[in-house]
């Protein structure tokens, strides 16, 4: 795929979502419903989420082929690292993914790249869980 009358550098998911405002405003959303959260919003250490957003938003910006600003900000990204002192099990990683989904609804995206963004989202929630659960111990 190509831009318009452009050359025929590969438009990156990032541009074709129409750039930082839609980055912006899905996490906007996203937090929003974190805010209200009883299980998720006690974990966020800081009063103020907007810092927070900013992080994730420059994240997300920069991994679908934006501005390189999050790494030169916060350095790799090491995400799974970062979490380690927060307890994410499945409830937490449901809780997260539950107003992701909101978050991206709200974008109303054309479906293969709503698609390509929440299969992403999905598997990296997955890849942040760092409790092991017992199964049978939850019933
Ligand atoms: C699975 C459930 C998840 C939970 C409960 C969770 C929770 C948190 C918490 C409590 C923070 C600290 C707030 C801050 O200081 O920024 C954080 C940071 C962050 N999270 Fe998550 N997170 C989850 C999944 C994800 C996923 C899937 C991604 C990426 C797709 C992600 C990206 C980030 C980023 C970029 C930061 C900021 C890291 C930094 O630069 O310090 N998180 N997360």
């Amino acid at each position: 795929m190509t831009s318009p009358g452009d050359s025929d550098r590969p438009v990156t998911l990032f541009e074709a979502v129409g750039g930082e405002p839609t980055f912006r405003k899905l996490v906007d959303e996203f937090y929003a419903g974190v805010a209200t959260d009883p299980l998720l919003r006690p974990m966020y250490p800081e009063e103020d989420l907007g810092p927070a957003a900013d992080r994730l938003t420059l994240f997300l910006m920069q991994y679908w082929g934006g501005p390189n600003t999050y790494s030169a900000q916060r350095g790799h990204p090491r995400l799974r690292i970062r979490h380690a002192p927060f307890r994410i099990g499945a409830a937490e990683r449901d809780a997260w993914l539950h107003h992701m989904r909101r978050a991206v609804d709200r974008l109303d995206l054309p479906p293969e790249i709503a698609t390509a963004l929440w299969n992403y989202l999905e598997r990296a929630a997955y890849f942040m869980v760092n409790v092991v659960e017992d199964p049978a111990a939850g019933a």
